[in-house]
């Protein structure tokens, strides 16, 4: 959560909620992969106010706006009408009075045509099944604009912790990264902006401890990682242990001296905004 303000409560300003799937249509069934891996996140992935600021920059003067993938509720702007969510176990983490989530998959959204004025899908759509269905919903529920937060693989392939540390879950990462390009063909009217990541950052994603190593080796911050939950710690443990050792002994101050007075770094992640 961001801002002060969590007025959600107030009015829903867009068709009917209850006639386009609030109901058992909007349930899944199965397990997602957030609802095995998802139960720390608010401890480790606090939305950053910097970054927070840059996508509510994106989101503009729009007066309604949906967050699809919207896990815990992170960087929902106070204008947030409706939150779109498969996983209960990040639903049930949401704050109180954040806005109502809707059980569903951006790939098949129970909503009308022009929901919203905005519409926002942050780190989640290298999750989806099937990009096109899912971009394709958020085209047809937003109104004038869409943002995505995402990043850009051939970027953070060169984050030293994938790079020196971690080969095997770069390799993983390039399974699953959505390639920019693809993810812009869909996008009609598409502009990018580079995230740069604070040196400081208080959200745990993946590369947000690009100038404090140590992170890396605590459990609890690599569990609100999926790229860490999702790979078998038999694949990271050596590498991690290299990473240990090379703190121990100076070796990575030494490699990486010009990190330590960075303000904030481009590790890949983009912002594309679309309008309609
Ligand atoms: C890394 S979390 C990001 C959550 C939130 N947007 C944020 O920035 O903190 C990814 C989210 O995408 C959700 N997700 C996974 N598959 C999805 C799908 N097919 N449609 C919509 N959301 C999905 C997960 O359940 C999870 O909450």
């Amino acid at each position: 959560m961001v801002g002060a303000a969590r007025s959600r409560t107030g009015p829903w300003t867009g068709p009917p909620l209850t006639a386009v799937g609030f109901g058992p249509a909007g349930i899944l069934s199965g397990v997602t992969t957030y609802d095995a891996i998802g139960a720390t996140y608010r401890q480790t992935r606090r939305p950053d106010l910097r970054i927070a600021a840059q996508i509510h920059a994106a989101l503009g003067d729009a007066a309604t706006v949906i967050n699809v993938g919207a896990g815990t509720g992170s960087y929902e702007p106070p204008h947030t009408v409706l939150a779109v969510e498969p996983s209960p176990v990040m639903i049930a983490q949401r704050p109180a009075g954040s806005a109502r989530a809707l059980r569903a998959t951006a790939e098949s959204i129970p909503l009308a045509d022009d929901s919203a004025d905005a519409v926002m899908a942050l780190l989640t759509v290298h999750h989806w099944t099937d990009l096109e269905a899912g971009i394709g919903e958020l085209l047809r529920i937003a109104r004038r604009r869409v943002v995505i937060l995402t990043w850009d693989q051939t970027v953070q392939r060169g984050f030293w912790l994938l790079d020196e540390y971690l080969p095997e879950v770069a390799a993983f990462d390039d399974t699953r990264a959505v390639a920019i390009d693809r993810l812009t063909a869909l996008l009609p009217g598409f502009r990018t902006e580079t995230v740069p990541v604070p040196h400081d950052c208080t959200d745990g994603f993946g590369a947000a401890f690009w100038r404090r190593p140590e992170a890396y080796l605590d459990p609890e911050v690599r569990a609100g990682m999926s790229i860490f939950a999702m790979t078998d710690e038999a694949v990271t443990r050596p590498g991690l242990a290299r990473l240990s050792d090379d703190l121990s002994y100076g070796r990575w101050h030494e490699r990486h001296a010009d990190l330590l007075d960075r303000a904030s770094l481009d590790v890949g992640y983009r912002l594309v905004i679309a309008d309609l």
